[in-house]
C-alpha cells in the first residue's frame, strides 16, 4: 500500500514536471518576444481588441465581467490567460461553455487577447461586510500572501488576484477542493482543503477589494 502511494505521487510528480513547463515556458518566450517591441506590442493589443469582440458578453468591453460569477480578465498576467486557455482546450480544465469555444479560437487570436486583456486596467470593489472582510484579510496574508503577493497581483504562474468578482472566486476555490475534473491543480487543492466554507466566504469578501 505505502509502495503504490509513494509510486503513484512519484508517477504524478513525473508527469507535472513534464507537462507544465513545456506549454508555459513556449507561452512565456512568445509574449517576451513581442512584449520587447513597443510597436508589435500595440499591433498585437489592438487586434486582441477586436478579435475579443464577443468575449465581451460575459468578460465585459474591457476585461472588467459584467457578471460576479465570470471572472474579470482584465490586468491579468497575459502568460497565465494563455496557459489558462491551453488548459481548457486540451481540457485539464473544463467549463461547459469556456472548453467548446476556445477550441474554435486560432493561435494568433488567443495570443492577442491575452495581451488586449492583461493591459486592460481592473475595477476592484468596495466591500459590504466589515466582520467577513477582515476574517478574509487575515487569511489572505496568512496563507495566500506568500504566493499570489501582498497586493494579489500574481505572477505569469500564479494568478492575479486583486479585483476579481466575488462569486468566481468562491466557485474557483470550492472546485479546486473538490478536485473534480472542471478544476484540478495540486498546489490550489491543497491550500483549498484546508479552508472552511466561512474561510470561503471570507476570501471571497475580501479579495475583490485589493486594489
Ligand atoms: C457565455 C459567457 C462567456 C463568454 C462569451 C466567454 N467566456 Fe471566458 N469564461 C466564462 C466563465 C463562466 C469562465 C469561468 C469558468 C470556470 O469556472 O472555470 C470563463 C473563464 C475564462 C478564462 C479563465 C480566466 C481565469 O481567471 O482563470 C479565460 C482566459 C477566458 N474565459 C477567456 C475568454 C475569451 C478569450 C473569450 C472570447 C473568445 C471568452 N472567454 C468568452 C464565460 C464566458
Ligand atoms: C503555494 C502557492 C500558492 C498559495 C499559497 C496560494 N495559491 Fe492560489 N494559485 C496558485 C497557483 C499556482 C494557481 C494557478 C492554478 C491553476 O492553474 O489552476 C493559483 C490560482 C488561484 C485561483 C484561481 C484564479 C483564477 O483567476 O481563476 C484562486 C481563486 C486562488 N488561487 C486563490 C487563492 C487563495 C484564496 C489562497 C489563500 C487561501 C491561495 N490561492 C494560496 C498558487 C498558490
Amino acid at each position: 500500500m505505502m509502495i503504490r502511494l509513494a509510486f503513484a505521487s512519484l508517477v504524478s510528480a513525473f508527469s507535472l514536471v513534464a507537462a507544465a513547463p513545456a506549454l508555459a515556458a513556449s507561452n512565456a518566450d512568445r509574449l517576451h518576444q513581442v512584449a520587447g517591441s513597443a510597436a508589435e506590442f500595440d499591433k498585437a493589443r489592438l487586434a486582441g481588441q477586436k478579435a475579443a469582440y464577443f468575449c465581451a458578453n460575459c468578460h465585459g468591453q474591457d476585461g472588467n465581467s459584467a457578471y460576479d460569477y465570470i471572472p474579470n480578465l482584465a490586468g491579468q498576467n497575459a502568460v497565465y490567460l494563455l496557459n489558462q486557455i491551453d488548459k481548457f482546450a486540451d481540457g485539464r480544465r473544463q467549463d461547459p461553455f469556456m472548453s467548446g469555444l476556445i477550441k474554435l479560437l486560432k493561435e494568433d487570436d488567443r495570443f492577442n487577447m491575452a495581451i488586449y486583456y492583461s493591459s486592460q486596467p481592473v475595477r476592484s470593489s468596495a466591500s459590504g461586510n466589515p466582520a467577513l472582510t477582515t476574517k478574509g484579510r487575515q487569511l489572505y496574508e496568512g496563507i495566500c500572501k506568500a504566493c499570489h503577493g501582498a497586493q494579489g497581483y500574481g505572477n505569469e504562474k500564479i494568478a492575479r488576484l486583486a479585483g476579481q468578482q466575488p462569486v468566481y472566486l468562491k466557485q474557483a476555490l470550492e472546485q479546486y477542493r473538490l478536485g473534480s475534473k472542471r478544476r484540478n491543480d495540486p498546489v490550489m487543492g491543497s491550500i483549498a482543503r484546508r479552508l472552511k466554507d466561512y474561510d470561503i466566504a471570507a476570501l471571497a469578501a475580501y479579495i475583490p477589494t485589493l486594489k
